[in-house]
């Protein structure tokens, strides 16, 4: 999820791709950098930090020439310092490159060019494209057959620019999975990984598709295949103003996010599946098998919405790892002589990896001798420099206070995390199997409960005046029940409880009345028919019922008021599928009660005082 901006013309290239960076910032901004082309050099300038950091080391004068791209970085390899800011140039520094997406054999290649001569300096993925272009060039007509060659080297996903002396008027850009465009001006030229960048010069955009290049001239453009043979493509003008452009189209960041989701858990899962082992790899758990075998008991941390994730990490490592664990939210864990041991590991999850309570529990496990892991998003971020080892979750940037697609990439990366446990133990290679094929539907599952969300907000309509609402869940979805509830607190500012379905008669079922609606996640999993008795249990009350089933069951038609379905999958991963429609119905109740959705009220995306 970084940003990419590229300009060739008549006028500076530095000022107008520095201004398209500062509007793609909310891509993420961990790092930044530009690369121009001056009197036949590549001039490069990066920094870590904002992009008003790099403006302040550019200061007042800017370089002058007039081809140039540039990048904003979240990054996903490599800590965000300024060695890893991109752009990435080749070994003779006569050619630059920009990339937003992931190479999956980045290893591979690296050491292959390595053999070969080439040095690398940073630890991006990226740099080998840098290296793959050179070694190229010299034996090709041109830049963009150059480029081709070396994309057809690479597997993974990429937006990238690329800039070389060799053409110095040139941009050639290309796409596979990130999404890049070219802009037509008028005597000029942009590429940008989307509209925003450019909208305030020109209007019109080409889109490209997966597979293809773009050959940018200032006054010209030209779209390739990988084969480098040309295509016809269409002129789209774009209308949207540029704050509906950041998001997407959508309205709200949190919008975009929830529809994001098949993305977000592709990418947690992106290289990480072994289908033939039944299991799964990982670039930083840093702990060996040997290790992980020794430990003796799990202890999760997290607060928020993550903590929610954890829950559902505890159901998951006991019933398919077999090893003790528990949950603890940060805050308490900090302060209360916890028990903890070299035998124990200490997971923390964050989604910015910045949370204080969450660093501070961690930092406590380790003074007291415990190996630490972290499922944290933010790559570099405080908890993921500080814990042994962990697993990045690459859901890309997210904005919306309310946090949706990281809390599916959690449940995701704790399944892996879980699988990985299991199979060193108990779990046989078939059952192993089941899990990877399962995890691999998922992203295709996750989009077909997203063709819901028209049904959902129509049912939103009729709930945006309630005063309360409970959510009940059980197994694996008591941790949906508490996140839906407190998705709705969050924007909409309507109480809400999440309980163990059962645990309801214990109390809440006192407030249960015709104006209390009641949200169950009911999928047809190893505790559904004790879920349904729990319905009964409402109905006779005069409760509204909301249920989320699984497609086909039709034992709750006449039960519920409101059916939302979701698709089959294995009871430890349901929740991937169940909190959508929850994330969506409080999305569309705040949105109709006039909420500010993005930045609720007294909410921060990160708390990092305690
Ligand atoms: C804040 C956010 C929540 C988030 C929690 C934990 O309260 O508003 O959305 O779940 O912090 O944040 P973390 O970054 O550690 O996951």
């Amino acid at each position: 999820m970084c940003g990419i901006v590229g300009y060739t013309g008549p006028r500076q290239a530095a000022a107008l791709v520095l201004e398209g960076l500062r509007r793609l910032e909310y891509r993420g901004y961990d790092s930044a950098g530009l690369a121009l082309i001056e009197d036949g050099r590549i001039e490069v300038h990066k920094a870590a930090g904002k992009i008003s950091v790099l403006e302040k080391a550019l200061g007042a004068k800017l370089p002058a020439g007039h081809t140039g791209i540039a990048h904003t970085r979240w990054a996903t390899h490599g800590a965000p310092n300024t060695v890893n800011a991109h752009p990435h140039t080749d070994c003779g520094g006569t050619l630059a490159v920009v990339h937003n997406g992931i190479i999956e054999n980045a290893g591979a290649l690296r050491t292959a060019l390595g053999k070969r001569g080439h040095v690398f300096r940073s630890e991006t993925d990226t740099e080998v494209l840098a290296h793959l272009i050179e070694e190229l060039l010299p034996g090709t007509g041109s830049l963009v057959e150059a480029v081709a060659g070396a994309l057809h080297q690479v597997d993974g996903t990429y937006g990238i620019a690329v800039v070389s002396t060799r053409e110095p008027d040139t941009i050639v850009a290309a796409r596979r999975g990130s999404p890049l465009l070219v802009a037509i001006g008028s005597g000029e030229n942009f590429v940008a990984s989307d509209a925003s960048a450019v909208l305030a010069h020109t209007r019109s955009v080409v889109y490209l598709d997966d597979g293809e290049i773009a050959v940018v001239r200032p006054q010209d453009y030209r779209i390739l295949d990988l084969d480098t043979v040309e295509k016809e493509k269409t002129v789209t003008r774009v209308d949207w103003d540029l704050a509906t452009i950041e998001r997407g189209g959508h309205a709200h960041f949190m919008l975009k996010e929830i529809m994001e989701q098949p993305e977000s858990v592709r990418n947690t899962l992106r290289g990480r599946l072994l289908e033939e082992e039944g299991t799964v790899r990982f670039g930083g758990l840093n702990i060996s098998d040997e290790e992980l075998l020794k430990v003796q008991r799990i202890v999760i941390t997290a607060c928020g919405t993550s903590w929610h994730s954890a829950l559902i990490g505890e159901y998951m490592m006991e019933e398919l790892a077999r090893i003790p664990t528990e949950v603890e939210y940060a805050s308490e864990f900090r302060y209360r002589n916890p028990i903890v041991d070299e035998r124990t590991l200490v997971i923390g999850i964050s989604q910015s990896g910045e949370t204080a309570d969450t660093l501070a529990a961690l930092r406590e496990a380790k003074r007291r001798g415990a190996r630490t892991l972290g499922l944290i998003n933010v790559v570099g971020s405080t908890i993921a420099r500080e814990v042994d080892g962990g697993i990045y979750l690459h859901a890309g940037p997210e904005i919306g206070v309310a946090s949706t697609k990281a809390f599916t990439s959690q449940i995701v990366a704790m399944a892996l995390l879980t699988l990985k446990m299991g199979r060193l133990r108990a779990l046989s290679i078939l059952q192993g199997r089941d899990v990877v094929r399962a995890l691999a539907k998922l992203p295709e599952l996750v989009s077909r409960v997203l063709t819901k969300a028209p049904l959902i907000e129509q049912l939103a309509d009729r709930l945006i005046r309630a005063q309360n609402v409970l959510y009940l869940g059980r197994g694996y979805n008591f941790p949906v029940a508490l996140e839906g509830a407190l998705k709705l607190k969050e924007i909409s500012y309507i109480h809400a409880e999440g309980y163990p379905a059962a645990e309801m008669k214990h109390g809440p079922i006192a407030l249960i009345d015709d104006l209390m609606p009641v949200v169950f996640i009911a999928p047809k999993d190893g505790v559904h028919q004790k879920v349904v008795s729990n319905i009964e249990e409402v109905k006779a009350r005069g409760g509204r019922v909301i249920a989320i089933v699984t497609e086909g069951d039709t034992a709750l038609d006449k039960l519920a008021d409101h059916r939302i379905e979701i698709p089959e999958t294995l009871d430890l991963l349901t929740p991937v599928l169940s909190v959508v429609p929850l994330q969506l119905l409080a999305y569309y109740i705040a949105v109709r009660r006039g909420c500010n959705v993005d930045q609720p009220r007294n909410l921060a995306k990160s708390v990092t005082v305690e």
